[in-house]
């Protein structure tokens, strides 16, 4: 039987003004995505601007690429994309609870622990303290940190679901609170958390592990978190029964399943053992099950309703995003071949593969949920659509130009590498590639600083102005 989403049904009408206090744990993460979100573009656009000009930095360490990039990384995804996604999920579960959030001021004690990690983040990593494992940077004091927040987070929400007058659960609702508490285990597992002097093991069983969690941010916290924003979104904005409960369940267990074991697709030109690099390979091909039971499931949802989609807009990011969770997991299977990899490895196909991923699918889906609950957790209409409009465009140009010139220049790496070329000989090849798409960048900064107009307008209106 498909399962509608409850918005509407709940004690309070859905469109009422808020009460102060209400939803300040959602707005708090709304408002950390889309500060961060302009930090971490700055930090990409000054890394992508030393690519182009090495000496730009001159001997000011702290701002070196080795520093700027792992501070790049760690802000897309611990600073925008997924406080965004828990921005729109603070909303919507007591909604589709028809319940109170278990606590506010425990919600806002989180906000400000998981943004005084990101501080700590910024700093730590400029100065130089890092752990030297990719996705896996941070310091241990930070590791405690922000496996404590994602902790407090499953708490607040867990205890919401006790407290529920609603008796069945959502989708979105499963996806949200698999997402935090496995994050919370991957992460405390990924960063060898028990050895707080190196943050590591040593050697293969240590890239094995890293791996683990590396691929498991994407796959069981960004995905997870995103498709349960957009069970959320789309329904609601199409007006319609989500197309299958059955299949919403295919895709939930069969990610879990799946997922888990593919981290070691990074290691295929590393000595690990086979047998572990054919689960992986096996797979990554095996992906298309949830990643096609979601999309199938959301498409049908919105067919023959696109002109709904196209009227609001955050289904119209969360649906762009759902269309960019296609390419980069068709991409992503093929990148897992072996024969495939031997080209694209090491090279900007996968930075290319990486927006696609973190910024088109991720990002556009958190950018979506924010717009679709800020209506809702401000008790106002969005201060510009004109202005979320122009970020949707700056971001789709920019993240589909990533695509293209990182994708061209990761092809020439590759098969330069592969004709015996010596890496820093092809350099010059590609520096064009460099220069556009450090442009390009500047139009997803633009978007950052947009996006952080908007709603700081919405939320905080001019005295005077309109209610
Ligand atoms: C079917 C789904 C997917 C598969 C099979 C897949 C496969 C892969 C593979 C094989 C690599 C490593 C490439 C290499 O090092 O040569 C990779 C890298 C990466 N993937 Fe995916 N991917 C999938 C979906 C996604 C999604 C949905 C995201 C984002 C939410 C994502 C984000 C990334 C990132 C950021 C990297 C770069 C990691 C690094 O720093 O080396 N992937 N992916
Ligand atoms: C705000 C949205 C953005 C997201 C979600 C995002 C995501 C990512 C991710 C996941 C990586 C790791 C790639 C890998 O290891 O394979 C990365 C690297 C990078 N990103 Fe971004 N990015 C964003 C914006 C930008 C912008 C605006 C620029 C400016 C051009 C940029 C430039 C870079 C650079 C230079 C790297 C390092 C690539 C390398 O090591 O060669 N990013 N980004």
């Amino acid at each position: 039987m498909p399962t509608p989403p409850f918005e509407g049904k709940g004690k309070r009408p859905a469109d009422e003004i808020p009460e102060p206090g209400r939803y300040a744990t959602a707005r708090g993460f709304c408002l950390t995505s889309a500060f961060w979100m302009i930090v971490a573009a700055s930090a990409g656009l000054l890394g992508a601007t030393e690519l182009i000009a090495p000496d730009l930095p001159g001997s000011l360490a702290w701002l070196s690429f080795g520093r700027i990039r792992p501070v790049h990384i760690n802000l897309v995804l611990f600073g925008f994309v997924t406080p965004g996604l828990l921005g729109a999920a603070f909303y919507y579960v007591p909604r589709l609870l028809r319940t109170e959030l278990f606590s506010e001021r425990l919600g806002r004690l989180t906000v400000l622990a998981w943004n005084g990690a990101l501080v700590a983040i910024v700093v730590s990593l400029c100065m130089g303290y890092t752990q030297g494992r990719e996705y896996a940077e941070p310091v241990w004091p930070i590791d405690v940190l922000v496996v404590g927040a994602f902790g407090l987070i499953f708490f607040n929400l867990a205890l919401t679901v006790k407290n529920r007058e609603e008796p069945l659960l959502y989708v979105s609702i499963w996806y949200v609170l698999a997402a935090v508490i496995l994050t919370a285990v991957t992460y405390a597992l990924g960063n060898v958390i028990w050895r707080p002097d190196s943050g590591a093991l040593s050697g293969i069983p240590d890239a094995i592990l890293l791996w683990f969690y590396g691929h498991n941010v994407f796959g069981l916290l960004l995905t997870p978190l995103s498709a349960g924003v957009a069970y959320y979104v789309i329904p609601r904005a199409c007006r319609a029964p989500l197309y299958s409960h059955t299949l919403s369940l295919l895709g939930f267990w069969s990610l879990l399943v799946i997922y888990t074991h593919i981290g070691t697709h990074h290691l295929l030109q590393v000595p690990v053992p086979t047998w572990l690099k054919v689960i992986a390979v096996t797979d990554s091909v095996a992906m298309v099950i949830p990643v096609m039971a979601f999309l199938i499931n959301i498409w049908y949802t919105a067919r023959g309703r696109l002109g709904e989609i196209h009227a609001d807009i955050g289904a119209k990011f969360v649906f762009t995003g759902t269309v960019m969770y296609f390419f980069v997991s068709i991409q992503g299977s093929m990148m897992s071949l072996p024969q495939v990899q031997r080209v694209t490895h090491f090279n900007n196909w996968v930075v290319g593969h990486a927006h696609v991923g973190v910024l088109g699918f991720a990002g556009m889906i958190a950018i979506g949920g924010l717009y679709a609950v800020l209506p809702k957790i401000s008790g106002r209409p969005l201060f510009s659509r004109f202005l979320a409009d122009l970020q949707y465009w700056l971001i789709l140009i920019g993240v589909t130009g990533f695509t293209v010139v990182l994708t061209v220049a990761g092809l020439i790496q590759g098969n330069a590498w592969l004709n015996g070329e010596t890496v820093y000989r092809v350099l010059g090849e590609i520096h064009m590639y460099y220069i556009v798409r450090a442009g390009l960048g500047l139009m997803v900064f633009s978007a950052a600083l947009i996006g952080m107009y908007n709603m700081a307008r919405t939320l905080f209106p001019r005295k005077g102005g309109a209610p």
